[in-house]
């Protein structure tokens, strides 16, 4: 779980970084797109990634299942124990948030990337993805999905990053627990400014 929560971490950091290109205006994010399909290594990256994707579910899955047998009758009380106690809302809902995900990717996947093809009128031959991002974040429903649902996946990534060094061994560490949130931060507000931003400029951008 570790290593493949780690591996995804790196390719939404990548995600994220090449979507704030939507803010550079319809050249940059078109190029950016076109770069990343017109190369012929896309076809491995995107078997690797669902693989990733698809190996972190089933591990998710089958560890949840497992610490449920193993404590077949539940505990009376689900109280925080406090003191050393580092049980958070995030820590002990990473199963929901976990499936929020699983739920997420293929809409967005659909939406996007096997959405409207529309030709860019500047760059014939490349692909106006920049239009179909701004015209998705122009209707009020899908921004306040995204929002929310990027906000989840921020809530999963505040808990994953720490514990994934848990899982491989590293043990406890607070600082990078606390550069883990941060992270999770960043990569969350920068998520949401882009449907936000989009929403709220009515299209001007
Ligand atoms: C504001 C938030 C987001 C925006 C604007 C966005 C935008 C996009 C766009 C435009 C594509 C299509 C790329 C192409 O066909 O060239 C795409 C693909 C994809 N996105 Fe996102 N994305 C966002 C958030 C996320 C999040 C949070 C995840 C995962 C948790 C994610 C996972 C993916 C995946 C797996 C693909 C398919 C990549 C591929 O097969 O090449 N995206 N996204």
């Amino acid at each position: 779980m570790g290593a493949t929560g780690l591996s995804l971490i790196a390719f939404l950091i990548g995600h994220v970084s090449g979507n704030l290109l939507i803010f550079a205006g319809e050249h940059a994010f078109n190029a950016y797109g076109h770069a990343l399909i017109s190369n012929p290594m896309i076809y491995v990256a995107e078997a690797g990634l669902l693989l990733l994707f698809v190996s972190h579910f089933v591990t998710g899955i089958v560890l949840t299942k497992e610490n449920r047998d193993a404590r077949p009758i539940g505990y009376q009380r689900n109280d925080r124990a406090g003191g050393a106690s580092r049980k958070s809302l995030a820590s002990t809902t990473m199963i929901l948030s976990g499936l929020v995900l699983l739920a997420f990717v293929p809409l967005h996947v659909n939406a996007f990337k096997f959405g409207a093809f529309y030709e860019s009128a500047a760059e014939p031959g490349v692909r106006d993805l920049r239009r179909l991002v701004i015209e998705t974040f122009s209707a009020p429903a899908y921004t306040a999905g995204y929002v929310i649902v990027l906000a989840i996946i921020g809530f999963h990534l505040w808990h994953g990053f720490g514990s994934a060094f848990e899982s491989l061994g590293v043990g406890y560490s607070k600082a990078l627990k606390r550069f883990g949130q941060a992270l999770a931060l960043i990569i969350t507000v920068a998520f949401i400014s882009i449907p936000l931003v989009i929403y709220l400029s009515e299209g001007a951008l």
